[in-house]
């Protein structure tokens, strides 16, 4: 496995059962770091102190243009911190996590107190998932997916002041594509927004541990060279729109996940339940694509809030079957660890 896939890599039989409380707070966070985070800028930092694992924001990594209020980063702190309880559950470990532990402006997303006690889990047994979970872009099956299934995902988010609403008509596929066609039209006419997003794409063969490689796409090594110019060029960025829209017309579902209320707080709940219900997806083998496109434009998102039963759409989910797609990289817990 390259370099840059190596946390991929990570074996239950590597846990550091014998070490000492760092060493296995290390080994609980090989597993956070598999996280999802838009175009996988990996917007975190982490510390170690005694049995508390911080979790921090990293804002030189935000995303003025895409991201200016830094909602997917404070979602993606959230998906952090299911994998890293869910990790915890699994070596027997018990918790108690703070959310903002220094207030609104404080970088720490959470804090979190480990004992050697386990206590009953709170979270579904989802651990083997999460080496599995990847977003997955390429076009799906048609054909549905079972009702049982749709079940189970609903059941998974619809709690807590979220709902999850599934659309499967031909009509509602469409009108969300309409509005996924709308955001990249928006959104590609801005200059500084193709810029930033063109910044985190990376050829094929880069050994950089961060960002969205060609292959993430679909692109060949050769095509992938030119992917950041691609992103960053207004007809060919279009084109790629074009591509993403059929495919949400195509695909079997279509899912808007939305919430009661919005702030950092809600931001990092959304990121808990989205990552726990990525991974009870990929239980059940189903695939994800995410747009997060018509939801940063205000009269877009308020389009998608009169068809979400919640009143903040907060992602926008292509679901459906397909081969598993490959990893994007990921930076070891070594390169995150700060004193
Ligand atoms: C909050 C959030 C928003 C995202 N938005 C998008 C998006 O708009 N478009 C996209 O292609 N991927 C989106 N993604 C997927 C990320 O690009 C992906 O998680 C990242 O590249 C890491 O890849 P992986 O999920 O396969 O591990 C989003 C992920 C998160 C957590």
């Amino acid at each position: 496995m390259s370099d840059k896939l190596a946390a991929w890599n990570v074996q239950e039989a590597d846990f550091p059962f014998t070490g000492n409380m760092f060493e296995q707070m290390k080994g609980l966070l090989r597993y956070a770091v598999l996280a999802p985070s838009g175009p996988n800028t990996q917007p975190w930092k982490f510390s170690i102190k005694g049995n508390e694992v911080s979790l921090i924001a990293d804002f030189s990594r935000s995303l003025p243009s895409v991201d200016p209020t830094d909602r997917t980063l404070y979602i993606s702190h959230g998906c952090l911190l299911t994998n890293l309880l869910l990790a915890a559950e699994h070596f027997g470990f018990g918790y108690d996590v703070k959310c903002l532990p220094d207030g609104l402006s404080g970088e720490r997303t959470a804090s979190v107190l480990f004992s050697k006690k386990a206590a009953p889990p709170r979270f579904p047994d989802l651990f083997h998932e999460i080496t599995k979970r990847h977003t997955n872009r390429k076009r799906f099956e048609k054909r549905p997916i079972e009702d049982e299934k749709l079940k189970k995902l609903k059941d998974c988010a619809n709690k807590d002041g979220f709902m999850l609403d599934i659309i499967t008509s031909n009509e509602g596929k469409a009108q969300m594509a309409d509005l996924l066609a709308r955001a990249h039209k928006v959104q590609l006419a801005n200059k500084a927004f193709r810029k930033e997003l063109a910044s985190w794409i990376r050829p094929n063969t880069s050994d950089a541990k961060d960002g969205l490689p060609g292959y993430s796409f679909g692109y060949s090594d050769f095509e992938s060279y030119f992917g950041s110019f691609i992103f960053g060029t207004f007809d060919m960025s279009s084109s790629r729109a074009s591509i993403e829209t059929a495919y949400m017309k195509d695909s079997p579902a279509v899912a808007i996940l939305s919430c009661e209320s919005e702030d950092k707080l809600t931001w990092i709940k959304t990121g808990v339940l989205f990552e726990t219900l990525f991974l009870t997806a990929t239980q059940l083998d189903v695939r994800f694509d995410l747009f997060s496109q018509p939801i940063a434009i205000p009269e877009l998102r308020a389009e998608m809030a009169k068809i979400s039963r919640y009143k903040f759409p907060q992602i926008l989910i292509r679901m459906g079957y397909a081969e598993p797609a490959m990893h994007t990289p990921r930076r070891p817990v070594e390169e995150v660890l700060v004193a």
